[in-house]
């Protein structure tokens, strides 16, 4: 036995465990017996798929977090951008789905087709709203839509080809999607303008809006009915004013991204953002690797905890500055962190799933969800191209803390370290092009639920009292050095 003070024990990572088989009453990971909602934080609606796609520049873009909420899972947007592109992306995610249009693209009636047609493309819908005079005010004359446009040439002034209000069916303030999908499908029409008793438009409903609800069951919605989404800030003076504006733009959770979470600076921010009336969105805190690690971002007022120094594929912390905690042991140590709290902080075990079944150990360690990078790196939705190297196509991925990573930042004025001085963290590397990134999700979600399964966990909770893991007795091997599957 170790009586040496300096050797704190033994690190497990997710090579080093297999999950123990037990009794099942399951009848098949398929019968629907299994839930694998999750939370990210307090204060945020569960997940249906417990898994976020990580705060990389290579991984996580609006296309990214917007798939992954269609799908019930959560992306949070990089950070590494300025803080209006930043906003930008997260509104673009929040604007894919909705019960009601409550601003729609309006445009004056002397504009031409050409003028709604370069408005529609930037607003990305399929109708204009027509006013009169110098600026929309509510009131409103009509409505246009593509095939409108057919009737006319570019240079047509919108009012000669629009449906005029006279002409058009509407539906009163407090009328339900459902409700006005019903009056849609009575009348033959698409969009119906939801108009209050003063004449004033409130919004517009679109049987396309209603579709997206029927073909998304599972998707990850705020209070609104919008796609939910994360958004990364750092811990410069600046980021207050990106928090700040994120919060404006709706994301349902900040995430504070250090690598190192148990700095005293960590503390500072969440004080500061916490007692910022106008945020009052959860915040995720990071990262963190030991019990005392985690108690000190509970404490400081994290609405979760995101747990990993080391695993990640793309990082070389552990190589570099020596420091790390095997995964299996850092997920297991937030656990015991919080094991006798009443209201116990959700805890994202982040980074090192290179196999579906990492997912149901990082679960059955106590992680509610998952943060996974380099795995959805190679996906069509990730940021970036694809590129042909050695016959194959592949995505780049790269490591925050990796020298090209960091001349951006420098170029974003988070650093004024000079290149030559830096000494990288994390690499770039290539990954294999993989396709949609559903193809990744459903094997993750699949290899999830068998190993609920195989444990008779029907419920994360579950999975957190009854998993239990062997230790395999093989050469330990850093995670980072396994391949990565495609
Ligand atoms: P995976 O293994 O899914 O891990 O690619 C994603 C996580 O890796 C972390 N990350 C880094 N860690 N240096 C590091 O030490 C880096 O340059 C770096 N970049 C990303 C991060 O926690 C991410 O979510």
């Amino acid at each position: 036995m170790n009586t040496n003070p300096k050797i704190l024990g033994e690190g497990l990572g997710f090579d080093d465990v297999l999950l123990v088989p037990r009794r099942s009453s399951i009848r098949s990971r398929f019968s629907g017996e299994i839930d694998t909602s999750a939370q990210v934080a307090r204060g945020v609606p569960p997940i249906h798929i417990p898994l976020l796609s990580a705060n990389m520049d290579t991984v996580t873009g609006w296309r990214m977090a917007t798939t992954l909420a269609l799908w019930g899972a959560f992306g949070v947007i990089h950070r590494f951008m300025s803080i209006d592109e930043q906003v930008k992306e997260a509104r673009r995610v929040k604007e894919r789905m909705r019960v009601m249009e409550d601003h729609p693209p309006v445009i004056p009636e002397n504009a031409t087709i050409a003028d709604a047609q370069r408005l529609l493309h930037e607003r990305e819908r399929g109708y204009v709203i027509i006013y009169e005079g110098e600026s929309f005010d509510g009131a409103f004359v009509g409505i246009a839509t593509p095939r409108d446009f057919d009737a006319g040439e570019p240079v047509t002034p919108l009012r000669e080809v629009m449906t005029p209000r006279e002409r058009m069916w509407t539906v009163p303030p407090g009328t339900t999607l459902e409700g006005a999908v019903a009056v849609m499908r009575q009348r033959r029409i698409e969009k119906v303008p939801v108009v209050a008793e003063d004449g004033r438009l409130v919004g517009v409903y679109t049987t396309k809006d209603h579709e997206h609800y029927q073909h998304y069951p599972h998707a990850s919605l705020d209070a609104k009915g919008q796609l939910m989404v994360g958004a990364a800030i750092g811990v410069q003076e600046g980021d207050i004013e990106r928090a700040l504006r994120l919060v404006e733009a709706e994301v349902d959770v900040l995430v504070l991204d250090i690598a190192h979470g148990e700095l005293d600076y960590t503390q500072e921010i969440l004080r500061r953002l916490k007692i910022e009336e106008r945020i009052r969105t959860p915040i995720v805190a990071g990262n963190v690797a030991t019990v005392e690690g985690a108690r000190y971002v509970r404490d400081a007022g994290a609405d979760g905890v995101k747990v990993g120094v080391g695993p990640g594929y793309v990082c070389e912390t552990r190589d570099v500055a020596g420091v790390g905690i095997p995964q299996i042991t850092a997920i297991m140590n937030a656990a015991e962190a919080f094991a006798s709290d009443q209201d116990r902080l959700p805890i994202i075990g982040d980074g090192g799933i290179r196999k579906p079944g990492d997912v149901a150990k990082a679960i059955a360690a106590g992680a509610n969800t998952v943060m996974i990078g380099s795995l959805l790196a190679g996906t069509e939705e990730s940021p970036g191209e694809p590129v042909e190297q050695d016959g194959m196509l592949k995505k780049m991925v790269r490591g925050m803390a990796s020298a090209s990573a960091f001349e951006k930042r420098r170029a974003l004025g988070e650093s004024t370290t000079s290149a030559d001085d830096y000494v990288p963290e994390g690499r770039t590397t290539f990954t294999p092009y993989k396709g949609k990134a559903i193809k990744v999700l459903k094997k993750l979600r699949g290899g999830l639920l068998s190993g609920m399964s195989y444990c008779n966990a029907r419920s994360i909770e579950a999975m957190h009292d009854q998993a239990q893991f062997v230790i395999v007795k093989s050469p330990l091997a850093p995670e980072q050095r396994r391949p990565l599957q495609s």
